[in-house]
């Protein structure tokens, strides 16, 4: 079914980009990464030096980049202005700086109004933190992804090449406290979420997980 949306909303650090883009390449579905979005945002703003701590400059602002996403899961691309700033988004900078500026409503807003263009006719996978809750609350099949913190952290830090694992687990229960303590789109296990522990799962698991739970859509 080509109009299928799959909402896949967790913890930080999870595994749900790896997953959600896994499940789109089994089904033959598109991908969004809507977090890569609020990185981008944030990207910019640092970019053109504005402080992300102050959430009126910030609202002020948000209206500002043009911020498009590719829905390949072979190859998920994020422009600003025209520019790929795919690798730059990752950086620890605006990994510290995310979760404030996301908690900004009218950052929330510009970027709902874009992640419900891209889903369009749906055919797609969704990432986020507030896609089965908000974004799309309509989806066929939501997935709420969690796993223990030090599973997170111990996965995450081996993706960048052994950061620290105390480190790197404090800043995603960081982000983790940001995002569900917000008042607009907080993290949330929306309604008819199905929830998947996935600290004892092989990613190929998780994954299966999820196409199985396909099947039961008409
Ligand atoms: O998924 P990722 O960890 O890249 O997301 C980065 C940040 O973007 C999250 O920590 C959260 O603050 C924000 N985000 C959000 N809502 C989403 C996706 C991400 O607030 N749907």
């Amino acid at each position: 079914d080509s109009s299928l949306v799959i909402a896949v909303d967790g913890t930080s650090g999870s595994g749900k980009s790896s997953t959600s883009r896994g499940v789109a390449e089994r089904l033959g579905l598109r991908y969004l990464d809507t977090g890569a979005m609020f990185r981008a945002m944030t990207w910019w703003l640092l970019r053109e030096g504005i402080d992300v701590r102050d959430a009126a400059v910030v609202a002020a602002a948000a209206h500002r980049p043009r911020i498009e996403s590719g829905t390949d899961p072979l190859a998920p691309t994020i422009t600003v202005d025209g520019v790929d700033v795919s690798v730059e988004i990752r950086s620890h900078e605006v990994t510290a700086a995310v979760s404030p500026v996301s908690a900004v409503p009218e950052v929330r807003a510009r970027l709902l109004q874009l992640q419900r263009e891209v889903i369009g006719e749906g055919g797609i996978v969704v990432e986020g933190r507030d896609i089965g809750s908000v974004v799309w609350p309509q989806a066929e099949v939501k997935v709420y992804l969690s796993a223990e913190p030090d599973a997170r952290a111990e996965r995450r830090s081996a993706e960048q090449g052994g950061t620290d694992v105390a480190s790197t687990q404090q800043s995603l229960l960081e982000r983790d406290r940001i995002d569900s303590g917000r008042a607009t789109a907080p993290l949330t296990m929306a309604e008819g979420a199905v929830h998947v522990d996935s600290t004892h799962l092989t990613l190929v698991e998780v994954i299966d997980r999820i196409v199985g739970l396909t099947g039961h859509v008409a």
